[in-house]
């Protein structure tokens, strides 16, 4: 399914807090104490974090990944940046295309999740947000974001980052988890991801904190901004063409130009 923007609105509020809060994992409203509970969380669990989304698929996988960022355009010769690269699995899709790990950066604010990242060493790590990104002005071809929408704490400044980092008609791509449409398919998708996924966390996880994580993955979704936001705010922060394509209802790939 393909769905394109609706036309960006002057009048109307683009998205900051891609969520509403959720007092259960940090005080509501208390941006830093969020940022610190996402830090602490994905350093802790680092250690779990690419044997879990291999058990559970909830990533999607790397052939999955691949296929997005084939589908969004990416060829060698690109410049390239992954935006929450966590472990890198989307960055190792990225060089099965490319092939030039020297044109990639990874940007993270999690020194634990960059650090499990098994890549090449001329691709660049850089400790950083996706809205204040530690890189120059139009010097990116192509920008991925893989499952960070629902982590980061202003949308808007994220998009006019991309915008910036991005050079003129370079390509954006969001990778997200969304709710499906129909009341029993999201009844289906939550009884797996918020009963069967800690449960299964559980039983193979290292770190005492990742079944927490991955209630909190399944609480982010559905308390996340509908789709139609995402396209308006990607559009309202000046990007063009935004559109997102959708694989199996629930596999969001939202893509636009600078
Ligand atoms: C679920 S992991 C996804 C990792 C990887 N992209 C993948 O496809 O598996 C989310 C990542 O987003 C990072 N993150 C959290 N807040 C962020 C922000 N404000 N900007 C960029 N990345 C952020 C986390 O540290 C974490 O590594």
């Amino acid at each position: 399914m393909l769905q394109k923007s609706p036309p960006a609105d002057p009048h109307s509020d683009l998205v900051h807090l891609p969520h509403t809060p959720l007092p259960d994992y940090y005080k509501s409203g208390d941006a830093a104490e969020r940022e610190r509970f996402l830090r602490t969380t994905f350093d802790d669990t680092a250690v779990d974090y690419d044997r879990l989304e291999r058990i559970l698929g909830l990533g999607t996988g790397s052939w999955y990944r691949r296929q997005a960022l084939l589908r969004a355009g990416l060829k060698p010769g690109m410049d390239v940046v992954d935006v929450g690269m966590g472990t890198g699995l989307v960055s190792r899709e990225i060089l099965h295309v490319t092939g030039e790990p020297a044109r990639l950066v990874g940007v993270d604010p999690s020194p634990g999740m960059m650090g499990q990242a098994r890549l090449p060493a001329e691709v660049r790590c850089r400790e950083g947000r996706a809205e204040a990104m530690p890189l120059p002005d139009a010097s990116a071809d192509f920008i991925v974001m893989g499952y960070a929408l629902r982590h980061i704490a202003d949308f808007s400044a994220a998009c006019t980052e991309f915008r910036r980092v991005l050079r003129p008609g370079g390509t954006l791509l969001i990778l997200e988890i969304t709710r499906p449409e129909g009341r029993l398919a999201t009844a289906l998708l939550k009884a797996y991801m918020r009963g069967a996924v800690p449960l299964m966390a559980r039983l193979v996880s290292r770190a005492r904190a990742t079944p927490m994580l991955w209630r909190y993955y399944w609480d982010t979704i559905e308390a996340c901004v509908p789709p139609a936001e995402v396209l308006r705010t990607l559009a309202g922060c000046g990007l063009q063409a935004a559109e997102r394509y959708v694989e199996l209802g629930i596999f969001s790939e939202y893509r636009a130009r600078g």
